[in-house]
């Protein structure tokens, strides 16, 4: 690969110098699986991580754009990364999804001429190749693609974590919610080949991963653009020696359920219009994939639902939701909320708290309604005051925290199963691990439970998380 002598030249320049990286992960968990390619191929071209930006040779911005606060941070942080350029000429880079729109690059172009390299989300394997340009050339380097990206598949990986991973398994999105850029900025859906995905979680298995997040955009869409091509599209993979057929989201499920070593299989996000019955049935009859369920309603009101172009109505949402919950009867759901969207009446939001009350989310994620140049919602005329949308999430908020905490309380005296993450953050002598709900538990026991699932009493619940007591008998 081409790029492989580019990393090659970058590591001679390195070599002996202690050069240093700092990334700074803005976004979902996609961005920060980005991140961790990114950090892959810093590692692979001789330069080593460090917490502490003052002392980082390069700093990487991985940048998002879903929401505009995601801009005030980036702009702030430049302003305090500024200095370090011009005191030792620490190299500049910013990528990510925010670098596919246009302005912003203008912006940067303009007010922010010290950065040294600018890349998009499908350039990223270019990565080195554009630093190492940069160093020789002590231009300014701008690589930004804007067709889609075809997936780039064996780009080293440096994981965050020792016990979870996240697996990309589809990038794009074709739905062009009327709210959200990333149609925009990610391109059409591509899935990754089954079998790339399987090796990637068989190797992840055998060197002790025991929790898989499977990403995408889109995620029950896996395959569904590839089959508009060619609708009898259907691959045959082998997982664990075993031949089976991969042809959608449910199959592919499947298919990593057989995995030996992963404990817990995990999503996002899915789309509840795709939310068919073959995926319901999948995890019903797996064994390892988690009955937490991410479940992205965005709005209750059917009028706002339709101008969002979620093609789904309230009713519609909450068939699927209770269908998922009669089919698998400890399944729990979450989702996202965002308020005042344009032209959102009282009326649409009280829908909104009606779907919350009747489903009881174990975790609601609120956004504010943020305008993005470029989308359809930015064009509608109804915008909804800025008090209007503080005072409907303030009301949303109350709701659903009141909810969680009526759920926190129900834990105790329950007993769960947890995968033990580690040492406890604030006290040495604790582990932590997550119930398959992804409640955080607290514990007192000893370090070779760390990646094993252990069944634990609740003893008493917190906002943040619930205390346990492990019995070895
Ligand atoms: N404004 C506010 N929230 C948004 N989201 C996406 N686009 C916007 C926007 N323009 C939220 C959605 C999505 C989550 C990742 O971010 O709820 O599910
Ligand atoms: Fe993730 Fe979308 Fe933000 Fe990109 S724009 S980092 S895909 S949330």
């Amino acid at each position: 690969m081409e790029n492989t002598n580019y990393v090659e030249e970058l590591k001679a320049i390195n070599e002996g110098k202690n050069k240093k990286y700092k990334v700074f992960t803005m976004g979902c968990q996609l961005n920060e699986n980005d991140s961790e390619k990114i950090a892959g191929m810093l590692e692979e071209s001789g330069y080593s991580k460090t917490d502490n930006e003052n002392e980082a040779d390069v700093i990487v911005f991985n940048t998002c754009c879903v929401r505009e606060n995601a801009e005030d941070r980036l702009f702030g942080k430049l302003g305090e990364v500024k200095k370090y350029k011009e005191a030792k000429g620490t190299i500049i880079v910013i990528g990510g999804c925010m670098m596919q729109e246009k302005e912003m690059v203008e912006k940067l172009n303009q007010s922010y001429r010290f950065v040294d390299v600018v890349f998009g989300p499908h350039t990223i394997e270019k990565l080195p190749e554009d630093i190492y340009r940069s160093l020789i050339s002590k231009k300014h380097i701008e690589d930004i693609l804007d067709i889609d990206g075809k997936i780039i598949e064996g780009l080293p990986v440096k994981r965050e974590d020792t016990i979870k991973a996240s697996v990309p398994i589809m990038n794009g999105c074709d739905n062009f919610c009327t709210y959200c850029i990333v149609p925009y900025v990610r391109g059409r859906e591509r899935s990754r080949l089954p079998q790339n995905i399987i090796d990637e979680i068989e190797d992840l298995a055998k060197a002790g991963y025991k929790e898989i997040m499977l990403l995408g955009q889109n995620v029950n869409s896996y395959l569904v653009s590839e089959k508009k091509k060619n609708k009898d599209l259907s691959y045959e993979v082998v997982v664990e020696g075993e031949k089976l057929i991969v042809n959608s989201f449910a199959t592919l499920l499947n298919a990593v359920d057989k995995i030996s070593g992963i404990e817990k299989i995990r999503f996002i996000s899915p789309h509840p219009k795709d939310f068919t019955d073959d995926v319901i049935e999948a995890i019903k009859k797996s064994k390892h994939i988690s009955h937490l369920i991410h479940f992205p309603l965005q709005a209750g009101g059917n009028n706002t639902l339709k101008r969002m172009n979620r093609n789904y109505t309230k009713e519609q949402y909450l068939e699927r939701a209770f269908k998922i919950k009669n089919e698998i009867p400890d399944a729990t759901l979450t989702t996202d909320i965002i308020v005042g969207f344009p032209g959102e009446t009282e009326e649409d939001f009280l829908d909104t708290l009606d779907v919350i009350k009747k489903v009881r989310f174990e975790q609601v994620f609120m956004f504010i309604y943020s305008r993005r140049k470029g989308t359809p919602g930015d064009l509608f005329e109804d915008q909804i005051p800025e008090d209007v949308k503080h005072e409907r999430f303030n009301r949303l908020k109350a709701l659903s925290d009141s909810i969680v905490e009526e759920t926190n309380n129900s834990y105790v005296g329950r007993e769960e199963k947890i995968l033990v993450e580690g040492f406890s953050k604030t006290n040495d002598n604790m582990l932590t691990g997550r119930t398959d709900s992804n409640r955080i538990v607290i514990f007192e026991g000893k370090e070779d439970l760390i990646g094993k699932v252990i069944k634990i009493k609740i003893i008493e619940s917190h906002i943040w998380y619930l205390t346990g007591k492990y019995d070895t008998i």
